[in-house]
Order: C-alpha cells, then sequence, then structure tokens
C-alpha cells in the first residue's frame, strides 16, 4: 500500500538519506507497547462515545491485539515514527473503512506524549524498586558496622574518627533523598495527555476521563496545548537521574580510592573486576570507574533536553522528537547502576582491622582532645585549638607534659593545673570513646546508629508499600484494559 501519510499532501516519496534523518522509528522501538495500549484505549473509548460502531471497534481491537503478538519486527520501518506504520500495518489487515476509522480525534501528537509517559511511568517504578534493593543493602551492611571504626574524611584528608555504618548510612541518605524525588516526579508523569489531539483538541466527542482511567494515569493533562508540547516532565525526570547518578558516581569514586594499595580498605569481588592485559597482578575496579564514567550520560541527556526544549514557541514541534531518546538513555544507564552499585556494595570485602587501624593516624582525635580541654578546664575553644595544633605539628599522641609545656606558653599556665588529668587526655585520644560521645541525632555513636538505623528500616518498610501500591495501580489498570478490549472484541 502506498504511503498512507504522505499519500495527499505530499507528492515526492523521501528517499533513504532524508528518511533515516527525520525518523524516530528505531527510538520507538521504546513505546511499541505502549502505543498499541493507547490505540487499544482509544478504540474502546470511541466506540463508547458512538463515534465508530461496535464491529468496527472490535476489527480494530483484533487487529491491534493481532499486531502487538507478533511484535515490532513485523512493521514497516520506511515510515517515519511508529504510529503511523503500526496504522498501516492495521489498514493492511482489516481494511481502511474498518482500520481507518482508529485515529478519529487524535493526532500524534497526543499520541506520542501518552506513549512517552506510559513508559517512563514504568520505568521509574522499576527505578524505585532498584533504589529501594540498594537502600536495604547499605542499611544491612551498616547494620553489621556499627562499630567499625574507619577514619572520616573532609578534604580526603584523615579528620576525626567514625563508623563505617555512618560512613554507609550517608550515602543510604542520598539514595533516600532520590527515592523521594523520583516518586514526586512519578507524579507529574502520571497525568494524560490523550484527547489533546493535534493541540487544540478535538470536536468530536471525547471521554477523556474515560481513556486516562483505561490507562491507570492518576489525572489529565488538562490544557490540550500543554498536553501536547511540554516536555518539562522529561527535564525533571532527567535531573532527578543525574543527582542520583551524581550520588552513585561519588560512591563508586570512594569504592576506587578505598581499594587502592594505600587505602586497602574494601576489596571488590573479582566479578567487578577487570585485569591488565600486560601486567598479570592487577585487579582493576574497573565496573566502579565505568560508573564513574557513565555519570556523564545521565549529565549529557539532561543538557541536551534542555537545550532542545529551550525557546520552543507552543505548540508541538518536531524538535520534541529528539528529546525523547535522551530520556531512554538515561533512565537505562541509571537504572543498570543502580543495580550494578547494589550488587558491587553486597559482595565487596571490607578489611575491618585496616579501617580501625586507620582510624586514628592523622591524629584524627585531635578535636575531641581540644574539646576536652574546653570541657575539663574551662578554656575557650579557640584558644585549645591553638594548643592542640601546636601539637599536632609533632606529634600524634601528646602527653599531659607536652601539653602542659605547649599550654604555658599560649596561656601561661598549665593544663594540669586547671583540673586535665592523664586519664582524661587517654579517653580523648581513644578512638572508640570519641565516638561513643558522639551520641547527637545523627552522630556515630553505636547506640545512635543502631536508633537511626531502626527509623530508617521502618521508613524504607513504608516505601516498599508505596511501590507496592503504584506497581498495582498501574498493573490492574491493564488487566482491566485488556478485559475490556477482550468483551468489545467479542460484541
Ligand atoms: N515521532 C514523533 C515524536 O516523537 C511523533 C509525533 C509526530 N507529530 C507530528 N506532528 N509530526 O515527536
Amino acid at each position: 500500500m502506498s504511503n498512507i501519510l504522505r499519500r495527499g499532501r505530499l507528492e515526492a516519496s523521501q528517499d533513504e538519506e532524508i528518511l533515516r534523518y527525520t525518523s524516530s522509528m528505531e527510538a520507538d522501538r521504546w513505546i511499541f507497547y505502549a502505543d498499541i495500549a493507547v490505540d487499544l484505549a482509544h478504540t474502546v473509548m470511541l466506540k463508547e462515545q458512538g463515534i465508530i460502531n461496535a464491529e468496527d471497534c472490535s476489527k480494530i481491537l483484533a487487529g491491534l491485539l493481532k499486531i502487538r503478538e507478533e511484535g515490532m519486527e513485523k512493521l514497516d520501518f520506511s515510515y517515519e515514527d511508529i504510529h503511523i506504520s503500526l496504522e498501516s500495518r492495521l489498514i493492511d489487515m482489516v481494511g481502511e473503512d474498518v482500520g481507518g476509522r482508529m485515529h478519529s480525534g487524535r493526532s500524534r501528537n497526543d499520541e506520542v506524549a501518552t506513549c512517552i509517559r506510559l513508559v517512563l511511568r514504568e520505568e521509574l517504578t522499576g527505578l524505585l524498586e532498584e533504589i529501594f534493593a540498594l537502600r536495604t543493602t547499605f542499611l544491612g551492611l551498616a547494620e553489621k558496622h556499627t562499630s567499625t571504626l574507619m577514619p572520616g574524611f573532609t578534604h580526603l584528608q584523615h579528620a576525626q574518627p567514625t563508623t563505617l555504618a555512618h560512613h554507609l548510612c550517608a550515602h543510604e541518605a542520598a539514595l533516600g533523598r532520590d527515592f523521594d524525588r523520583v516518586q514526586d516526579a512519578f507524579s507529574r508523569v502520571n497525568l494524560c495527555p490523550l484527547g489533546a489531539a493535534a493541540f487544540a483538541s478535538t470536536g468530536f466527542n471525547l471521554n477523556r476521563k474515560r481513556t486516562e482511567e483505561l490507562l491507570g494515569f492518576e489525572g489529565l493533562m488538562e490544557n490540550s496545548m500543554d498536553a501536547v508540547s511540554s516536555r518539562d516532565f522529561l527535564i525533571e525526570c532527567a535531573s532527578v537521574f543525574t543527582n542520583l547518578m551524581i550520588n552513585l558516581s561519588r560512591v563508586a569514586e570512594e569504592l576506587v580510592i578505598w581499594s587502592s594499595s594505600e587505602f586497602n580498605f574494601v576489596e571488590l569481588d573479582d566479578a567487578y573486576a577487570s585485569t591488565s592485559s600486560i601486567m598479570p597482578q592487577k585487579k582493576n575496579p574497573d565496573t566502579a570507574e565505568l560508573m564513574r564514567g557513565k555519570t556523564g550520560v545521565a549529565v549529557g541527556a539532561l543538557m541536551s533536553l534542555l537545550t532542545i526544549c529551550k525557546g520552543l514557541p507552543l505548540s508541538y514541534n518536531r524538535d520534541l522528537q529528539e528529546a525523547t531518546p535522551n530520556i531512554w538513555r538515561s533512565v537505562e544507564t541509571v537504572r543498570a547502576s543502580v543495580k550494578v552499585m547494589e550488587g558491587m556494595i553486597r559482595t565487596m570485602k571490607v578489611h575491618s582491622k585496616v579501617l580501625e587501624a586507620q582510624s586514628i593516624t592523622g591524629f584524627t582525635t585531635a578535636t575531641e582532645l581540644a574539646d576536652t580541654f574546653v570541657r575539663e578546664t574551662g578554656i575557650p575553644f579557640r584558644t585549645a585549638h591553638q594548643i592542640v595544633g601546636i601539637l599536632a605539628k609533632d606529634c600524634e599522641s601528646p602527653s599531659i607534659e607536652k601539653i602542659d609545656s605547649v599550654s604555658r606558653i599560649v596561656l601561661e599556665e598549665s593544663l594540669s593545673g586547671r583540673g586535665l588529668t592523664e586519664n582524661m587526655v587517654k579517653e580523648a585520644l581513644n578512638p572508640v570513646s570519641n565516638i561513643q560521645r558522639r551520641k547527637v541525632i545523627g552522630g556515630p555513636a553505636p547506640e545512635e546508629m543502631r536508633r537511626y538505623l531502626s527509623k530508617r528500616q521502618t521508613e524504607l518498610e513504608l516505601n516498599k508499600q508505596e511501590i507496592a501500591t503504584l506497581k498495582d495501580i498501574i498493573d490492574s489498570a491493564f488487566e482491566n484494559l485488556l478485559s475490556v478490549v477482550g468483551e468489545y472484541r467479542k460484541s
């Protein structure tokens, strides 16, 4: 059959090169099933509104189900997009007098926007599950290490002792916010543009609420011009993905550093490592490096989306076709990264002994020593800071005599004269008592960490239920659509 779209207004057929330049068929693989769902819902609604008759409806639905069964490969890839290719296949199957009625009151503009939202909604749900799994793994590992000392860093220099649990929970907290952001974006993705047609809606008596319901959306993109022309939901998701990817790349960076010989804090499982083609001894943390690198995909997708959407006049412009593949690239990379990170964290070997030994190198207890001076002798913190700073120049574990000699220079009196004892100094320099003291909300003290962990677990349990609810709404909508389709097919 001749091209059903170009046989009217246009004369020349497009050569290969132009077609390849303008077609979205390849990227449309992502929306094949969604497009059929949209076609099914629209056809059901057309029949219910008396716009097409029951017999035509039944034939169209049967044709669509057949196309769904045959899969994307059976479609004609010389069309400019999946929507028109699919319609052409339908017309081939059931004839134009029937199949040619499906597109009544609809445009590819509202159709494609609906498809993107349907697929993205699924991807976001999957991503929520994956972030959930990663957070669970972080918390599980943290639970085992509430007493495992390690050095905490600022400027990548040893700073103060902390615990591995505290460090892991910091990453989990960031992922928790990523989870919330995905959920939040979901609520704006899960709105139905269908019925907006080209942009000005339609004179057909469509029931937009019915297609919204059949596709399991939470509401409508009401303004029909906004419905077809806005892609801010893509920018929002790409931004959420970028944030998540950046959080992952920070973990990845630490895994790279931590598995170096200098640090030797962890060893990644062999499955996540590579070796050298020349240096047989090498075990490289390639998977973590790749994750750091793949962050560029998410950042790039966001930049592309922003640039494509900037300055577009209302309403639909074909530029928008270039926007869509960016979100697929980004979500694919981000989802894979979350999954791989989960495995990498779950299987890595923690070198607790090294962590503990390193927890005090670099005089990490200096802050606690200064704090002890303040609490026990009443001197101002700034003065204590100066005394410990001078001590730190040439030792990591000063004796009370040494402390007194410096304090005599700074204060013109000894701190032991103001009540400081050798025991107090010993306590201050002990990393275990350091972290035990840090029991303010969010601190690394094991008892505080246990409270924090149990709170996080409860929140995670809630998140689990939220994901289940989302999945349930989507799944039952789709089951309902198929059962309505089943009924109308028979009649
Ligand atoms: N492939 C197009 C896209 O992704 C579908 C909409 C085409 N609409 C049009 N007026 N040419 O945006």
